[in-house]
C-alpha cells in the first residue's frame, strides 16, 4: 500500500510538471486531489479498510503527501500565473519614452498679422479701431469723399457696382472717414481696417479684393507735422527704428494738401535694388489734410477743426515685411505658404 501511495505521488508530481495552463491545472487537481474521485481522496477514504496495525502509518504518508501535493500545486499555479502575467507585459508593453504626437496648430494669416500689428501701433498712440461696411453707398465711398459723379478719380477705381450708381462694393477704406465723423464729435481718433473690391485684372500685384487700414485724426490744431509723427512711429515699429519716411505731393480728392508716404526700401535699405527700382524708396500709402468741403459734408466747422488721413494697402506692406513677391499666394489657402508665418 505503501508503495502504491509512492508511485502514486510520483507520477502526480511528475504530471504536474508538464502542467502549462491553469485549465490543466484544474484538471490535475480533479484527478489527484478532487472531492469526489481524485486518486489521493479514494485511498485517504479506503483507509477504513486497511489492516488497523499499518492504518496508522498509511494515513500519516497519504496525509503528508496530500499537503506535499496541495503545496507544489500552489507553487505551479503562482509560476504560471506569473509567467502569463510576463506574457502579457512583453505584448502589450509601452515605450513611455517615444516622442508624443503634435496635434496641428492654427495660427493667424499674415494679413491677418500684419492687420493686427498695424493697429496696434496706432491704437498705442490713442486711436480707435473701429470696422465697417463692406457693400457701401456711392455717396460714402465717392460723393461726400469730394469725389463726384463725373471726377476722374472714379476712373482709378473699377467698381463692383451691387445696384449700378449707388450701391457697390467699397473700393476703399476711407468712406469710414466720413461714417466716423458722422457719429462723433471731434476729438476724432481712429483707424478701420478691412477689405475693398476693384474690378481689376489680376496679376502679380494686384487682386479684385484686399485689404487697406483707413487713419483719420481730426482736432484743433492738427498738423502735417502730427501726420508725419504718426507715420514716422509707424514706420519704424513695421519696419524697423532705422526706417526713414519721405513725403512727394499728390493728389486725392478728399486731402489738401495731400502726399505720397514712402519709406526707405527694407530690402536694400535704401542703396538701391531691384524691389525698390533703384531709388531706395518704396511707397506705402497715402494720406493728406482732410478736405475743407469734406468736413463740412459731416458738419463739421473747417475754420475751427483740422486734421488728416491716410490709407494704405495691407498686402503691399506684408509682401515688403515678409518679402513675398506674388499677392496671389494670400489669397489660395495654400498650406505650404502659410505655414511659414
Ligand atoms: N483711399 C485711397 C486709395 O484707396 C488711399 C488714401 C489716400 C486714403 C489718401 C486716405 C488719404 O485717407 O488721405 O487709394
Amino acid at each position: 500500500m505503501l508503495d502504491r501511495l509512492e508511485e502514486l505521488r510520483q507520477r502526480a508530481t511528475a504530471e504536474l510538471e508538464t502542467c502549462d495552463s491553469t485549465a490543466a491545472l484544474t484538471a490535475w487537481n480533479s484527478k489527484y486531489l478532487g472531492r469526489q474521485d481524485g486518486e489521493l481522496t479514494a485511498v485517504l477514504r479506503g483507509l477504513r479498510d486497511v489492516p488497523a496495525d499499518q492504518r496508522k502509518a498509511i494515513g500519516q504518508r497519504a496525509n503528508e503527501i496530500k499537503a506535499e501535493l496541495e503545496a507544489l500545486l500552489a507553487a505551479r499555479r503562482a509560476a504560471l500565473e506569473s509567467a502569463e502575467m510576463e506574457r502579457a507585459l512583453q505584448a502589450e508593453r509601452l515605450d513611455v519614452t517615444l516622442p508624443g504626437r503634435n496635434e496641428p496648430k492654427g495660427g493667424l494669416h499674415p494679413i491677418s498679422q500684419t492687420i493686427r500689428d498695424i493697429c496696434r501701433v496706432f491704437s498705442e498712440m490713442g486711436f480707435h479701431i473701429i470696422e465697417g461696411p463692406e457693400v457701401e453707398t456711392d455717396y460714402y465711398n465717392f460723393q461726400a469723399l469730394n469725389i463726384p459723379a463725373d471726377h476722374p478719380a472714379r476712373d482709378m477705381q473699377d467698381t463692383f457696382w451691387v445696384v449700378p450708381g449707388q450701391i457697390l462694393l467699397r473700393t476703399q477704406t476711407s468712406p469710414n472717414q466720413i461714417r466716423i465723423m458722422q457719429e462723433q464729435r471731434p476729438p476724432v481718433r481712429a483707424v478701420v481696417p478691412g477689405k475693398v473690391y476693384r474690378n481689376e485684372a489680376t496679376d502679380a500685384t494686384h487682386e479684385a479684393m484686399f485689404h487697406q487700414i483707413e487713419g483719420l485724426l481730426i482736432d484743433k490744431t492738427t498738423t502735417m507735422r502730427d501726420l508725419r509723427g504718426c507715420l514716422e512711429r509707424f514706420a519704424h515699429v513695421i519696419f524697423g527704428p532705422t526706417t526713414q519716411v519721405r513725403f512727394r505731393p499728390s493728389y486725392f480728392p478728399f486731402t489738401e494738401p495731400s502726399a505720397e508716404v514712402d519709406v526707405t526700401c527694407i530690402v536694400c535699405r535704401g542703396t538701391g535694388c531691384r524691389v525698390c527700382k533703384y531709388s531706395g524708396w518704396v511707397e506705402v500709402l497715402g494720406s493728406g489734410m482732410v478736405h475743407p468741403q469734406v468736413l463740412r459734408n459731416v458738419n463739421y466747422d473747417p475754420s475751427v477743426y483740422r486734421g488728416f488721413a491716410f490709407g494704405m494697402g495691407v498686402e503691399r506692406i506684408a509682401m515688403m515685411r515678409y518679402g513675398i513677391n506674388e499677392i496671389r499666394l494670400f489669397s489660395q489657402n495654400d498650406l505650404r505658404f502659410l505655414n511659414q508665418f
